[in-house]
């Protein structure tokens, strides 16, 4: 039986490396056996798009090619980790997917949406997550974390009003597809995020 493939998502600095290494871990106390992977990246080829995306000045890459980039890289992570491990019966959490490139290329780089949904529908081949989990924190506070958390990368250190705008992409996104994409609120404790993750895929537990 095909595995389920579940996405976490957010903007910077919401605490989303925790919360995929907590899931991961409450999903192999229920007895799933779960491949944990991330993007940029997760294969040979991908994690090599990762140093050409991340690295270097913001001049590097227009926003078409960065769109393309990123496309390529989750079109090879597609063939070569996720669609093996999931016909293999897997389950496969990815640490960012498709729902990225909407938000940061597609909704706060100004190509749209929908422009970068279709490139992506070429690159994923129909491969489209379960559940995709969006981690949500308040502005405020979500800021204040991603100061301390990130800027050091290409993408990362964009101004605050690209990632505004990253945050209300993933809004749009959210309430475009509601059974596939949840908003999952990122303030309290640790666990508590993690329960209320649990509680969003539940349907798809064993
Ligand atoms: P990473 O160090 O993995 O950051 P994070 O911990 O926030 O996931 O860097 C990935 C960066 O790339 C992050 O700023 C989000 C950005 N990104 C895109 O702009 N588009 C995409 O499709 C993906 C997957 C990531």
């Amino acid at each position: 039986m095909r595995g389920k493939f579940i996405t976490l998502e957010g903007g910077e600095g919401v605490g989303k490396s925790t919360q995929v290494r907590a899931l991961a871990g409450a999903l192999r106390d229920r007895g799933i056996d779960v491949l944990v992977t991330r993007e940029p990246g997760g294969s040979e080829g991908a994690e090599k798009i990762r140093e050409l995306l991340l690295a270097g000045s913001e001049e590097r890459w227009g926003p078409r090619a960065e769109a393309l980039l990123f496309a390529a890289a989750r079109a090879d992570h597609v063939e070569k980790t996720i669609r093996p491990a999931l016909e293999g019966g897997h389950w496969v959490l990815n640490d960012r997917f498709v729902d990225s490139s909407l938000a940061y290329q597609g909704g706060a780089g100004g190509l749209g949406i929908e422009t970068v949904r279709e490139i992506n529908a070429f690159g994923i081949a129909g491969c489209y997550p379960d559940r995709t989990l969006v981690l949500t924190a308040t502005e405020g506070s979500e800021r204040a974390r991603a100061r301390d958390s990130g800027g050091s990368d290409r993408i990362g250190g964009r101004p605050d009003d690209y990632h505004r705008k990253v945050d209300a992409a993933f809004r749009i996104i959210a309430a475009e597809e509601p059974e596939r994409v949840r908003l999952i609120d990122a303030s309290g404790s640790p666990e508590e995020v993690t329960q209320r993750l649990l509680d969003a895929i539940a349907d798809l537990l064993p």
